[in-house]
Order: structure tokens, then sequence, then C-alpha cells
């Protein structure tokens, strides 16, 4: 496809959604190439996965910077030199300042494991079950400044189910992570997810989830 528009994913551990992002933009009529994947963790194991895959794959060590902006520029840095249209959060587990969160809105997206707005930050999958909630599932939104607050693109839903664990669940709501993104990703990349205000807006009849 002619076109296509250049994202980035950025991760910080095992790359399952970047691998099925990779598998989608396999396709050539998949609207987005992944030009390169970066980890602020060397030893994530997504980067050996990555290159796997033939994609270019780098470790920019937050670590090794003395501050958020330091690690940030660098990140920027790399970006620009990939030439990048969008960028992919797919388990990427730095917060960002909001200059820099700003500076990519409506170009920088993110999965999260829940349905949001329920459940923001760590141990959704824990929290899901303690609160009782009968359907769980996973969420795409814009990047903003406010953790986990992004105007949101698409939605899956899984069921919780009797006698689940925290780990059963996160695997029902991982598999679903791993169909919704592609998807969440290629309408962001045709423009079908504009931002009006707040929210996403959709046309009439278009179903943005999957279950
Ligand atoms: C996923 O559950 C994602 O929703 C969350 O972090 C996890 C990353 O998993 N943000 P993986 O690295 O894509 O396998």
């Amino acid at each position: 496809m002619k076109g296509r528009k250049r994202a980035a994913i950025l991760i910080s551990g095992r790359g399952s959604n970047m691998a099925a992002l990779i598998e989608a933009a396999r396709n050539p009529a998949y609207p987005v190439e992944i030009v390169a994947v970066i980890s602020n963790r060397p030893g994530a194991p997504g980067l050996a996965r990555a290159r796997e895959a033939g994609i270019a794959a780098e470790a920019i060590d937050h670590k090794a910077f003395a501050s958020r902006s330091d690690f940030e520029a660098a990140l920027e840095a790399r970006l620009e030199a990939h030439v990048v249209d969008l960028v992919v959060l797919a388990g990427f587990m730095r917060l960002m300042t909001a200059p820099f969160v700003q500076s990519w809105a409506g170009r920088m997206i993110n999965i999260h494991p829940a349905l949001l707005p329920a459940f923001p930050g760590l141990a959704t999958h824990e929290r899901a079950l303690e609160a009782g909630v009968r359907l769980h599932g996973c969420t795409v939104h814009y990047v903003t400044p406010g953790m986990d607050e992004g105007p949101i693109i698409a939605q899956a839903a899984v069921p919780v189910l009797p006698g689940d664990t925290a780990l059963d669940l996160a695997a029902r709501v991982l598999h679903a992570e791993h169909k919704l993104y592609p998807i969440a990703l290629a309408r962001v990349a045709r423009g079908e997810a504009p931002v009006m205000g707040e929210r996403v807006e959709i046309a009439p009849g278009d179903l943005l989830f999957c279950e």
C-alpha cells in the first residue's frame, strides 16, 4: 500500500503486543509500516523478538539519563532518525512528561489492560477480580498527559469466569489485546479515529470494539 504510516513501537518487556502489530504490518495492505522498536530496558525480551522479525530494534536505557526529559530528548532523536509518524506504546512502562506527550498529541497511542476508565494504573486484573466485575477487557487510547486518560479509540471485552485467577484473566485479556491493537492502529493510521474535544468521534454504525 502506498503512503503507509511509519510507526515506532515502544516496549519495556516481552513484546507480545508488539509481535501482533509486526505480524499485522507484514501484510502490504496494512496502512502502517513498523520501522523501529525501541525499549527503555536493554534486557527486554521483545527486542530480540523484533530483530527476529527483521525490525530494527534498539534500547535507550532510561537509567543512563539524569532526568525524564533527557531520556525523552534521546528518544525523540531516534524517532526523528526513523522518520516516525506514529508512536505505539506496547507495554512501555515509563511515564512521559507533558511536553513530550503534547508534542505527539494525536499521534501516540497506548494499550491498557482494562476497560477504561475503570482500573487505570497497575494490577488491573487483580483489581477487576476484587471488584467483582463480570466484564473486563482492554482499551486502546490516545496518550495524553494524565495516565490512562486519553480519548478511547477502541475496546475489547472479555468475560470474567467463575474461579478465574488474575493470571487466567490476564491471559484472556492479552488474547483480546492482540486482536484489538492492530485494528485500532489501522484506524488511527487511516485517519478514522479523529479526536473531537476529549473523545474519539465514531461514525454511525461504526463498531470500534471486538471480543
Ligand atoms: C499488556 O497487557 C499491555 O496492555 C500492558 O502491558 C502489557 C504488555 O504486554 N500495557 P506485552 O509486552 O505486549 O506482551
